[in-house]
């Protein structure tokens, strides 16, 4: 089925939401109240083991993945396939057929392998040089055929690209491009499911955050949360993005006006070191009226220390939101009420 290639993002997350109710390792994520930096109170969203794959991105490619498997078995047979029907016999017949390949940091790649093994279907991975050991050992153990792709992650999104044509595998990216865009859309509208777990909480204890710390990478996670807060919450906070100074491509686009690359060094926060932007999460930003902040290494190693210590162990890329909430204290915390929200996404490698 060919999808129309176009930069709107208006993600039909109550599909999302329905399909992740009809998983059986599906639960709503605990949101802590964590005593933060100058005792403030700081709600923690805690994705660290979520769906049992250690990070939000479970809730993006395994998603995307049904959805593919959906559309060939719609292809084939006429008949709309119903979350229930995904891993019956029948269809897993049609999915085995299906290969689907992605570059990672770790965490996407999990979701990919996990996705693909729900439904009896392949998964081959591209890792650069820099994603520790322990990720790859964790997608072998998904089923997922692990391919050490080059330097940095750029090189295994390229090495993918070309894996994806030469051998007519699917390359289901979360990361967006010209000419590539509705896949990773689906991984997106994935994701939407952590806001409106958030929306119904907040609803229902009325303690809703003023400030809310997203970090990105390609900025899938940071775009679909801004989409959902200004779609439907109904006290709407300050949205700050958050990404290592390192690889602010985010940042860079904004400023520019035009999706652009940021170079630099590696980052130790190695799920956000993507030097170049999603264009459909740079421009969802855009229509969100975020800010920007950006941490250096230290900033990084300190929040996961900070974090890991108020009880959720986590790494300098799942604790960069606390980290930003740290930086911008003297700032920010003024007003009275202040309750900022960050998401610790994902636990120790
Ligand atoms: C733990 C963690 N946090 C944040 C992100 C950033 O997500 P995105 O690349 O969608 O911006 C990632 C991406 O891999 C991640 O694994």
């Amino acid at each position: 089925m060919k999808h129309p290639d176009t930069l709107d993002f208006e993600p039909d997350f109550m599909r999302a939401a329905a399909f992740f109710r009809s998983q059986k390792n599906y639960a709503v994520s605990p949101l802590r109240r964590l005593q933060g930096p100058g005792a403030y109170s700081v709600w923690a969203k805690d994705e660290t083991d979520r769906m049992g794959l250690g990070a939000f991105k479970a809730l993006g490619a395994p998603y995307a993945v049904a959805r593919l498997v959906g559309d060939a078995w719609f292809e084939k047979t006429g008949e709309i396939l119903t979350p229930a029907r995904l891993t019956d016999a029948d269809v897993r017949e049609v999915a085995k057929t299906q290969t689907f390949v992605c570059a990672s940091a770790g965490n996407h790649g999990l979701g990919v392998a996990a996705g693909a093994r729900l439904v009896g279907a392949k998964s081959r991975i591209h890792l650069a040089r820099t994603v520790p050991v322990g990720f790859a050992d964790r997608l072998r153990a998904q089923g997922a055929e692990v391919v050490r792709s080059g330097d940095v992650y750029d090189d295994s999104v390229a090495a993918a690209i070309v894996d994806a044509d030469q051998s007519g595998a699917t390359l289901l990216a979360d990361g967006t491009w010209p000419g590539y865009t509705e896949i990773p859309k689906w991984v997106m509208e994935g994701y939407c499911v952590i806001a409106e777990e958030l929306r119904v909480a907040f609803e229902a204890n009325g303690q809703w955050p003023t400030h809310v710390y997203l970090q990105a990478g390609v900025g899938g996670l940071a775009a679909a949360m801004a989409h959902m807060i200004r779609l439907n919450w109904s006290v709407q906070p300050k949205l700050i993005v958050v990404e290592p100074e390192a690889a602010a491509c985010l940042k860079a686009s904004h400023e520019a006006g035009v999706a652009t690359r940021s170079d630099g060094p590696d980052s130790n926060m190695g799920r956000l070191d993507c030097k170049e932007p999603s264009i459909v999460a740079w421009q969802a930003l855009e229509r969100c009226n975020v800010t920007y902040e950006t941490l250096t290494e230290e900033d990084g190693m300190a929040a996961a220390e900070a974090v890991t210590k108020l009880g959720i162990a986590t790494t300098p890329s799942g604790a960069a939101g606390f980290g930003a909430l740290c930086k911008q204290l003297p700032q920010v915390a003024a007003g009275s009420g202040f309750l900022p929200l960050v998401i610790i996404s994902e636990g120790p490698a």
